[in-house]
């Protein structure tokens, strides 16, 4: 463990999303410059070769220059630097100025766990622990329409955000005419339930009239409840069943790139039947972020720090357990990979 409250090592054995397939598609069109991203402190290059999606270090072994620099040949990635190429596997596969080789036995960039998922590429860093890519409630539902915000990032630590994200008492300052409503600061206690696989669960009832919620098309309307799902570590997922009998899912995942930086990839979705613009719900959800932004990224330490530096009162439970379960995780990691996997599948008392 070190000096911080979380271990930050601990993340790399989950997935989270790098880039959005869009992304990727729009780097990737042959001049060179590859995507780069950026996850835990590790420089990624993220290309689509034939037998699907890479995610390398980096770091040509031979100079060290950037491998996004290069190109895409099609079963390899080549160094822009002397032409090296490197596989799916991240080994080297040919040497131009060496055509009868033998190839360095340590020519090769690591290559990590990489899957494309929700339109999504994501990445593992450290597979020694089975992890799996988070649900996502609607994306596979035909009977919800889901859109893709633009994914953005913030200086803050992934965990200050997923706490914003489900943060109760912050809508009558922080959105006193978006979301919330200046005349209801207090709210309801929930109930946290503790699921297997590091979900924790609770519903938010907001006294009538004390909150909005966003329908399809972007309009706020008064909300009835929100059922919140946070699947550790940095996952969200917002259901909200609406007056008109439609529900609206927001979907989100804060992608750790450092410890003071992440990037959220986030969707909007829909079950209405009704024809909608999608790009009002997002252009709605984006001006809520902005109110959002400003004390999120004011936040110091940008991690979260040890219990005894902040100050917590009843109506943070919900923070307070997240940062608990965080915590417990962190401590599992610290006594090895059968801890992790005991913690994720064990069954905990709901509080
Ligand atoms: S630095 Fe990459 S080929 Fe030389
Ligand atoms: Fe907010």
């Amino acid at each position: 463990m070190n000096n911080h409250f979380l271990d930050n090592e601990t993340w790399r054995y989950f997935w989270h999303p790098v880039c959005t397939i869009d992304e990727l598609n729009q780097s990737d069109c042959g001049r060179g410059k590859l995507l780069r991203a950026e996850l835990l402190g590790q420089e990624l290059v993220i290309a689509k070769l034939d037998n699907g999606v890479v995610a390398l270090a980096n770091r040509c072994p031979h100079r060290s220059a950037k491998l996004h620099l290069g190109w895409n040949c099609g079963n390899a990635i080549q160094c822009a630097y002397h032409g090296w190429k490197y596989g799916h596997d991240g080994t080297c596969t040919e040497i131009p100025a060496l055509p009868n080789g033998p190839i360095p036995p340590n020519a090769k960039t690591k290559a990590f766990d990489c899957e494309v998922r929700y339109d999504l590429v994501w990445v593992r860093l450290d597979n020694t622990i089975n992890t799996e890519i988070p649900a996502h409630l609607a994306f596979d539902d035909p009977s919800f329409t889901c859109t893709m915000g633009t994914p953005y990032t913030w200086k803050t630590h992934s965990a200050r955000r997923v706490e914003n994200y489900t943060d109760l008492a912050h809508f009558p300052f922080v959105h006193p005419e978006t979301l919330g409503n200046p005349d209801f600061v207090t709210f309801l206690i929930p109930d946290i339930d503790l699921q297997r696989h590091g979900r924790m669960r609770f519903k938010y009832e907001p006294p009538e009239g004390g909150r909005n919620g966003m329908d399809a098309a972007g309009n706020l309307a008064p909300l009835i409840h929100t059922d919140y799902t946070i699947q550790l570590p940095f996952g969200v997922t917002l259901d909200q069943p609406l007056a008109n009998g439609t529900r609206t899912i927001m979907w989100m995942w804060a992608t750790p790139i450092d410890n003071r930086h992440c990037r959220t990839f986030w969707f909007c979705c829909s079950n209405t039947k009704a024809p909608f613009d999608p790009a009002v719900p997002i252009a709605t959800q984006m001006a809520i972020l902005e109110e959002d932004i400003g004390p999120v990224e004011s936040q110091e330490p940008e991690q979260i720090p040890h219990p005894r530096d902040e100050i917590a009162i009843a109506a943070d439970k919900v923070s307070l357990t997240y940062r608990r379960l965080l915590f417990e995780l962190c401590k599992a990691k610290a006594a090895g990979q059968e801890a992790v996997t005991a913690f994720l599948a064990s069954e905990r008392t709901n509080i």
